[in-house]
């Protein structure tokens, strides 16, 4: 750096150089993620769909969220995983609260045909533990892009929410338990019909690493998971336990949680839900010349 100057009529302003990198703020390294996917609808499975996730909706619903997050106090770095394609209010909407957007796109239905009637399992599948209980939906492929989550290797910690999520309260105090207490992975613990314990996946911590990102995508599309939603939670809890930290077993305890966000996960009705308890999110700018009746 002091050699910089060296021989040159009008030295730059050293003072300046030095004096950014130095003191000007370093942007926190941690964001709160979510995945949209605006995805074609197969009515005859999926009656939800048209209402949900034409691209006008899913949008709408990121708004939403970075309304929420930002009633709730929080104002750090906030990105979207982003598949299909969008239109430019609506990307403008959301780059204005602040979105970085990542493209997403790619076709990933071919590479997760997993337990759809008439389609032959990929080879390492493994056997459901119960087969009567195994979800019909078969939109779990659309659920996948939440694992390049793990490809965001600029953000060293990741709070990844589904858009069906209401927040009372700011994930940040979370995310800072989790680089603290350097939390490699947590999730909600599930049971459910399973037979075993699993995870629920509505909201994750998560640290980014690429080798990560590449064993969870490739277990996905080899099927090398235990069958039971069909959707990446699949792929997730038979990789991950619900908490996962440097300091495993050393004394014969499990990692301790790390406190959530107070929140709800409401599912399909979640618009009306965040509705109610942020008004004034409400309708998001591109929803209000939308003539669809769905509100
Ligand atoms: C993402 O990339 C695809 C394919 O390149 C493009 O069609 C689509 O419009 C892009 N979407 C966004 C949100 O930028
Ligand atoms: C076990 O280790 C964890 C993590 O270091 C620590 O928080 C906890 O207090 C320890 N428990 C006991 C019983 O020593």
């Amino acid at each position: 750096m002091a050699a910089i100057g060296v021989g040159r009529q009008r030295p730059v302003p050293t003072l300046l150089l030095l004096g950014l990198p130095a003191f000007a703020a370093a942007p926190p390294r941690f964001a709160v993620v979510t995945t949209v996917v605006s995805r074609p609808c197969d009515l005859a499975v999926d009656r939800i769909c048209r209402a949900h996730h034409t691209q006008t909706k899913i949008a709408a619903l990121a708004y939403k969220l970075g309304c929420q997050l930002s009633n709730v106090g929080y104002a750090g770095p906030k990105a979207i995983l982003m598949h299909g394609v969008y239109a430019p209010s609506s990307m403008a909407m959301l780059a204005a609260q602040g979105w970085r957007v990542h493209n997403v796109t790619a076709d990933l239905r071919a590479l997760f045909p997993a337990g759809v009637p008439g389609r032959a399992r990929p080879a390492l599948q493994i056997p459901p533990r119960r087969a009567g209980v195994v979800q019909p939906r078969n939109d779990g492929w659309a659920t996948l892009y939440k694992l390049y989550a793990w490809s965001l290797v600029e953000f060293e910690l990741v709070l990844h929410t589904d858009l069906d999520v209401v927040f009372s309260a700011s994930p940040e105090p979370a995310i800072r338990a989790a680089l603290a207490t350097r939390l490699v992975f947590q999730a909600l613990p599930e049971e459910a019909y399973r037979g075993y314990h699993g995870l629920n996946t509505h909201i994750m911590l998560l640290r980014p690493n690429t080798d990560v990102f590449s064993l969870l995508m490739t277990n996905a599309v080899r099927g090398h998971f235990v069958p039971f939603t069909r959707t990446e939670q699949d792929v997730l809890e038979t990789v991950f336990p619900p908490e996962v930290g440097e300091e495993w077993g050393a004394n014969g305890t499990a990692v301790r949680a790390v406190p959530w966000p107070h929140h709800k996960h409401w599912g399909p009705d979640a618009d009306k839900a965040i509705c109610r308890r942020h008004a004034a999110c409400c309708p998001a700018p591109n929803e209000q010349h939308d003539p669809s009746p769905a509100r």
